[in-house]
This record gives C-alpha cells, structure tokens and sequence, in this order.
C-alpha cells in the first residue's frame, strides 16, 4: 500500500508523532509519504491507496488552515484515518475530529479511525524535559497499536458527545481572533534578522523589511515562529504571557507518576497508564 501523510505542525510534534507512524507502517511494507500543510500546498491523493491527515488541536478544533486544505482536496474513495496531537489529555479535545470527518467523508474518503497523542505543549507553559520523554514514550508505544490498526484497515473511531461539541463551538472564538491578533506580533531588540520566523510560517505570513519581521493577517497562531526564534526574540501579542520558546529534549529520563505535573495531573496519569499497556 501507498500512505500518503498530510501533515500540519507549528511547533514539530505533530510531525514527529506521524514520522513514528510512517515509519512503523515501513516496516510493515507500506510506502510512505509525509508531506507538511502549507499555504499553496496540493496533493494528489488518488496517486495513494491511503490517506493520513494529521494536525494539532487549536482551541478544542482542527487549525483553520487544515479545514481549508481539505476543502482543497479532490474527492477520492480511500480510506482516511485522522492523527491529532494536543498539549492535554483531555476528552474534549476529541471534538476537533469531527469537521475534518464530515469534509472528508463528503469528499467521498472512507474515515476509518481517529488517534490522539499527547505531545508537550507550545503555548501556555513549558513541560518539563521529563514530562516531555514520557509523551513521547507513551507516543512511541501508542503509534506502534495505531499503525497496527491503520495497517490492518480497522475502524477506531472517536465518540463526541453534545457538551464537547458545543465547547469546542464556543472555542472557535479563537480562530476568529487569530488574524487581528497575528497582526499585533512584535519583535524585541534581540531580533538579529535571522528570517527564521519567514522560513518557518506554514502561512507564509512574516516577512522582513529592513531585516526585521512584519506580521500580516492570514496568522492562524500555531506559534511555530515563536517557538523557533533563535533569540527568543517574538512577542506574541495577548499570548505573550503563554509564551513557550525553544526545542523540547525528549531524550532524558522520563517522569515518573510522581513527577507528573500538577496542573491536570490524574488526566496525563490517565493517559500515560493507557498508553504503556500492551
Ligand atoms: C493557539 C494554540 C491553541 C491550542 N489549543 C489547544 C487545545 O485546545 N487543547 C490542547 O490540548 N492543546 C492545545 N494546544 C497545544 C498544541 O495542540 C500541542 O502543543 C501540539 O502538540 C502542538 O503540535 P505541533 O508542534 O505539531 O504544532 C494549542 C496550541 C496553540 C498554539
């Protein structure tokens, strides 16, 4: 079989999460390819005989830019699993498979299962290094059952009751907001011009005048120019107290059940237990 990846991913792990994946669907004898959501990007689905779109969560719902990748896709008869990373292990984030589902299935895509991992968090605040390894230990064994059941074409699909439908609605706010806010970005004086920021928008929303950054309108607030700045340079605007900036190591020794954080401490020690059972 031949796995076609569309990835979306600010800050890396939601790409990190779907190379796991590709890899495992490898040494099970699929051809892969993983391709990263960017503004102007086109795919060719019906070259592939299946498809993976994976995203991070923004505010309890798929990133604007990915509904209108999807919205961009030509119908084809295949069968679509989704993969979404999020900083909480929280049942409501399960809401933000349900537009991408109905767009796909409209298309005509068969969405056979949804999968959720817990990756350390790009906003808000920073997880330890050690929080950090034990997601991506619990990611490791989870991509191992995932890629089994996307390998083996089973249904696994998630239940979104009517509360989390309408959280996720009143969260859409954000999104709204996201364009004006983008705009608001600043640079401090430890911008050196590096245009690292430009590289990296999946929005191809910075540019640089006078070697500093501008910010223009089409911000979707994946945070990956934030996250990346060498110099920790970018002030996102209302987000600014949220900020998280700089590469998480995931190599060190994970945390252990009394070293997770505090902050929604039973729902990661929740997730950590279902995801290291064989
Ligand atoms: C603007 C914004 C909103 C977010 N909203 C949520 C959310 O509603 N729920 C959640 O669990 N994580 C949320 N996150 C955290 C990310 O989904 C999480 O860190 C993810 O793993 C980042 O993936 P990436 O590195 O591929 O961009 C949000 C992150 C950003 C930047």
């Amino acid at each position: 079989m031949r796995t076609l990846f569309c990835v979306f991913s600010g800050t890396g792990n939601t790409l990190k999460v779907s190379a796991a994946l590709s890899e495992n669907l490898r040494a099970l004898g699929d051809e892969t390819e993983v391709i990263r959501i960017k503004k102007g990007s086109e795919v060719c689905p019906e070259k592939f005989d299946r498809l993976i779109i994976s995203y991070h969560i923004h505010a309890f719902n798929a990133p604007t830019n990915v509904i209108s990748f999807i919205k961009s896709l030509k119908n084809a008869e295949l069968p679509t699993y989704i993969v979404c990373t999020s900083g909480e292990p929280l049942r409501l984030n399960d809401a933000a498979v349900l537009k991408p589902r109905r767009m796909l299935r409209k298309k005509g895509y068969d969405v056979l299962g949804e999968f959720s991992y817990v990756m350390p968090y790009n906003i808000i605040f920073r997880h330890s290094d050690e929080m950090a390894a034990r997601m991506w230990q619990a990611a490791l064994s989870r991509a191992k059952r995932d890629s089994d059941k996307i390998f083996n074409g089973e249904r696994d699909l998630k239940r979104v009751n009517i509360l989390k439908r309408a959280t996720a609605y009143m969260f859409k706010i954000e999104h709204l907001a996201m364009p004006i806010v983008g705009r608001r970005f600043r640079v401090t004086e430890n911008c050196v011009g590096c245009g690292a920021c430009v590289d990296i928008c999946p929005q191809k929303n910075i540019k640089l005048q006078d070697k500093k950054p501008t910010f223009g309108k089409d911000c979707i607030g994946c945070m990956g120019c934030v996250f990346h700045c060498p110099s920790d340079a970018i002030k996102p605007s209302i987000f600014n107290g949220w900020k998280v900036n700089g590469e998480y190591s995931f190599e060190g020794a994970p945390a252990k059940d009394d070293e997770v954080c505090s902050y929604c401490h039973k729902s990661y020690l929740r997730y950590f237990h279902e995801s290291e059972q064989k």
